[in-house]
Parts: structure tokens; C-alpha cells; sequence
């Protein structure tokens, strides 16, 4: 039994449980693998905040632009006010931005106007989930979890009426599913990109989140937005590695080969030689939907096929842009290539998000409208990648996740701090179900299956879409998910199948989500709405 119970130890999550611990609710993170292991520690950039009040209205403007009109105006104004106090409890909590002799270092990234960006290096996210695991660990009434994967959501009911978010099952490393009672449910469990084949994100981002709450009735929207990165490191073979857009905020350029020979043949000096610059004025640093979508259309235009792009550094500084991107170019290192040097080859990658749970200001998820309206919600939230807030509209600005993260947990944490007290009452709750439990899951070729839905979601349902191939995605979508809940039923749940059932879920509600919008716009892309 805990007050509070919060699934994901990314920003999001630790922020809000050291909140609420602090304020003497007992509170349990929730972790499948290690607490390190989320988005959040692979987040390079850095986090955007409007420092000065003369910088509001620009960044309001920024996200508006790059949302493409869809984002809510006032949480997108919320968030951009609350972001220096945000900083300042970063900061407070041991998180340490790079600076220089006239206050923080800001950087740039695309779509943005100004350099509002605070950065550690090129590995910011790592910094702040060092900094937030050190004060978790010294929290009182604060427990962490590792290796423990939430199943579902438990509704219990309150009166003959009405159901109520009461606790969560929980997988075990045994394998033992244990029901754990709350009076609040807290998912900051990420994202989904596994669901593709490429992708920027951790192991951890298969959607567990946005499924357990959807099987729950919470509302999801706008999953129809995944952001793909313009450039992940394209090497054959090897997962794909993000190249954080700050290097282009640093003057690193997108060119194609053809690009690059017409470069070389004027000594490589700097020059109009990005193709981004026939897709969009900012060139190299236009919002992400735009570079993403042409740097595949270059690809595809070229014969035979070309499987990247190329991103461009040799004329910066050697020395200072390998301080200052010092992990990116360890990872280059182990590819016999560096920044200051050759051409990096470099691709799109799913990267993030942008639909998710759909939440009010305070992070309170709300009840899917064609669910059953005897649900009620006073204990479910979601924050972080999981949620949809409104911010980002349908593309979401560089830098500004890790900034909503912390805005909207430092929301949720205060609206759960006056809405719950301390409790010692046991709740009784059901045990998880018991029913079949006699097959042999290692026996069953999950691996396959995932393969199957990743290159479905890749091939059908990725940055450019088509009418046909959506409706064959959710086909064999369907198939896919009449399979697995076939095996989920008899088996001992492991985590491998909890996950392959979610990265279906999420899919599934991914597909749909195309298929149901009818005009481009932001990331979404259908080559039949024009
Ligand atoms: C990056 O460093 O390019 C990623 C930042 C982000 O996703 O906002």
C-alpha cells in the first residue's frame, strides 16, 4: 500500500515523487529495468526556457508556429511562464547547466528564435537524472522499485455505480504479479518508439503507459504526431544514435552527396549548399516535421537508393565543438569518424511522442467520452512524454519536452499534495487473475511477432503515409493482436510479453489515429490528403 504510486523514473517521475514524498505521502516508484534507464538520460540538447520576461512572447510564438497552430495557447503560455522557477528547482536539486561570463550558456535548436536553450554539454538529460536519482535516493517516504513493470491499472469498485482507480499490478523479477493499492496513480512511463524499427529511444519506450491507461478508459489523443529526429547516426548495423540538433544550432549543415561534391568543387566554404534550403528558409534549422520529411525525400530521390543524408561540420571549429558535444563524439570515435571531420551519415529516427494521455493543466487524465462514464478519474495522472498536454500541438519545438516534464510535475505533485492525505486504511483489492496459466511462454516466438509489428509501423505508418498501406497496417495490426491476446491469456505474464501486448495497443491506437485525420499538417503526412 502506498499514497502514491508513479510508474517511470525519468524527469517526470522522480521530480513529482520527491514532491510528494516530501510532503509526507508515501510514495513507490515504479521501474522496469534500472532508474537510469529512460529518455530522459538520453536526452542530449538540452531544455528550453524563457529566462527573461522579454523572451516570453518569442517562445510562446516559437511553440505556436512549430505546433502548427494546434497547441493549446494557454498551457503553451503556462508552460513558457513557469519555466525559470522550474530551472531555479533544477538547480536547486543539484542539476548543474553550462554557463559562461554572462549567465548560462544558452544554445539554439531548430524553430526557435532566440538561444533559450540550457544545456550540460550535449548530454543534459543525463546530468538531470543524476541529479534527481541522488536527492530520490535521500528522499524519506520515498521507495524505488527497479526491475518491477507495471501490468494494469486495478478499478475497483465504489459504489454499484461507479469505478475507481485503486492500485496497479505489478510484475516482479520473480515473475510474481502483486497487487499494490493507492489512493494516486502517477504514469510518467515515456514513450513508444520501439514501436518502430528505428529509433532515438531506450529499450524501455514500448507504451506502457499509454496502454495501461487506454485499457483503463482514460482519453488519449493525438498519437497520430510521432516525431521522428532528422539525424540519428546511420550506421549499418548499429542502433541508431542520436546527433543532438544542437550541432546544427552550432553551424552544422544537412547536405545531400550531390551537395556535397558541388561543395567541394569551391574548397568547402561555407555557402547555399543545404538542400534543406529548396525545403525552407531556416535551411538546416527549420522545425523538426519539415527536415525530418525532406531529408526522406532526398533519400528516396536519389538512384540507387541512399539510405542517409549527410550531416556537415568540417568547417567548424574542430577543438571547441568536440568539447562541446564531448558524447557524441566518443560514439563517433567508435565508427573511425569525429565531428570536425568527414561527413556523418545520418538518417530520421521515431524520437518522440507527441500525442499521448490527454490531461488537463494539472496533469489529471480524463475519461475516454466513448468509455463507460461510470469511471471516475480523482486518482490517475500522467506526465511527461505519456501525457498529451496541448503544448505541443502537432510538432512538437526542440528542448521543449524535458521543460513540460518538469512544468507539469511540479503541477501535478502540488494538485496531489491537496488533494490526498497520508492514509494508513488498507484497501482490499483483487488479487491478479489466476485463470489458465499452463502454457509454456518461452516456447512462443514473442521476438517474431515484434519484428512483425516494427516493420509494419515503419514500412505503413511512418513519416509518409498512404491511405492503403494504413488500412493494411491495422489489418495486420489486428491479426498481430488476436495472436498475442491469445498467448496473453493462458501465460504466466513475463515482461516480454506485457510489452509486445502494449507496443500492439499503442499501435493500434497510432494507426487509427492516422487514418482518422484527413488533412496534413505538422507530422502527420498522408500522401492521399493532398
Ligand atoms: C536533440 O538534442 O536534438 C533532441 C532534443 C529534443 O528532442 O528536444
Amino acid at each position: 500500500m502506498a499514497d502514491v504510486v508513479v510508474v517511470g523514473s525519468g524527469i517526470a517521475g522522480l521530480f513529482v515523487a520527491t514532491r510528494c514524498a516530501r510532503a509526507g505521502l508515501s510514495t513507490l516508484v515504479v521501474t522496469k529495468k534500472n532508474l537510469s534507464d529512460s529518455s530522459t538520460n538520453w536526452a542530449q540538447g538540452g531544455i528550453a526556457a524563457a529566462m527573461s520576461k522579454t523572451d516570453y512572447e518569442a517562445h510562446i510564438k516559437d511553440t505556436i508556429e512549430a505546433g502548427c497552430g494546434l497547441s493549446d495557447p494557454e498551457i503553451v503560455e503556462m508552460v513558457v511562464r513557469e519555466a525559470s522557477d522550474r530551472i531555479d528547482d533544477l538547480i536547486a536539486s543539484g542539476v548543474q547547466f553550462d554557463s559562461n561570463k554572462d549567465g548560462f550558456d544558452l544554445t539554439i535548436e531548430g524553430g526557435h528564435s532566440s538561444r533559450r536553450i540550457l544545456h550540460s554539454k550535449d548530454a543534459t538529460g543525463a546530468e538531470i537524472e543524476r541529479a534527481l536519482i541522488v536527492e530520490a535516493r535521500a528522499s524519506p517516504n520515498l521507495e524505488l522499485l527497479e526491475s518491477h513493470m507495471a501490468v494494469d491499472l486495478i478499478l475497483k469498485e465504489k459504489s454499484s455505480e461507479i469505478k475507481q482507480i485503486s492500485g496497479i499490478w505489478v510484475l516482479t523479477p520473480e515473475g510474481v504479479v502483486e497487487t499494490i493499492p493507492a489512493q494516486a496513480i502517477i504514469i510518467a512511463a515515456g514513450g513508444a518508439g520501439q514501436i518502430y524499427r528505428q529509433t532515438t529511444n531506450p529499450s524501455v519506450a514500448t507504451g506502457d503507459g499509454i496502454a495501461m491507461a487506454h485499457r483503463a478508459g482514460a482519453k488519449v489523443r493525438d498519437l497520430e504526431f510521432v516525431q521522428f529526429h532528422p539525424t540519428a547516426l546511420a550506421i549499418s548495423g548499429e542502433r541508431p544514435f542520436l546527433i543532438s540538433e544542437a550541432l546544427r544550432g552550432h553551424g552544422a549543415i544537412l547536405m545531400t552527396s550531390e551537395n556535397i561534391a558541388k561543395w567541394r568543387l569551391v574548397g568547402g566554404e561555407p555557402g547555399p549548399h543545404s538542400f534543406m534550403l529548396n525545403h525552407d528558409s531556416r535551411g538546416s534549422l527549420a522545425t523538426r516535421d519539415i527536415v525530418a520529411r525532406a531529408t526522406d525525400q532526398e533519400m528516396k530521390k536519389t538512384n540507387p537508393y541512399e539510405k542517409c543524408v549527410w550531416l556537415v561540420t568540417s568547417h567548424l571549429d574542430k577543438k571547441e565543438i568536440q568539447e562541446r558535444f564531448p558524447t557524441i563524439q566518443a560514439r563517433l570515435q567508435n565508427h573511425g569518424l569525429e565531428l570536425g571531420g568527414a561527413p556523418l551519415p545520418v538518417a530520421p529516427a521515431a524520437h518522440y511522442m507527441v500525442g499521448g494521455i490527454s490531461v488537463d493543466e494539472n496533469g489529471l487524465a480524463r475519461q475516454c467520452p466513448t468509455c463507460s462514464n461510470e469511471i471516475q478519474y480523482p486518482g490517475l495522472y500522467a506526465i511527461g512524454e505519456v501525457a498529451c498536454t496541448g503544448l505541443h500541438g502537432a510538432n512538437r519545438l526542440a528542448s521543449n519536452s524535458l521543460l513540460e516534464a518538469v512544468v507539469f510535475s511540479n503541477r501535478c505533485a502540488e494538485h496531489v499534495i491537496e488533494n490526498i492525505s497520508p492514509s494508513e486504511n488498507e484497501i482490499s483489492l483483487p488479487e491478479w487473475r489466476a485463470d489458465g496459466l499452463s502454457t509454456l511462454i518461452e516456447h512462443i516466438p514473442l521476438r517474431r511477432d515484434r519484428i512483425v509489428l516494427q516493420s509494419t509501423m515503419t514500412d505503413d505508418v511512418g513519416l509518409v503515409k498512404r491511405d492503403a498501406r494504413l488500412q493494411r497496417a491495422q489489418r495486420r495490426l489486428e491479426f498481430l493482436r488476436q495472436e498475442v491476446d491469445r498467448i496473453w491469456r493462458g501465460c504466466l505474464p513475463t515482461q516480454e510479453i506485457v510489452e509486445l501486448r502494449n507496443m500492439i495497443h499503442v499501435s493500434r491506437l497510432v494507426t487509427s489515429a492516422a487514418i482518422n485525420r484527413k488533412e496534413n499538417v505538422g507530422l502527420h503526412y498522408n500522401l492521399d490528403c493532398d
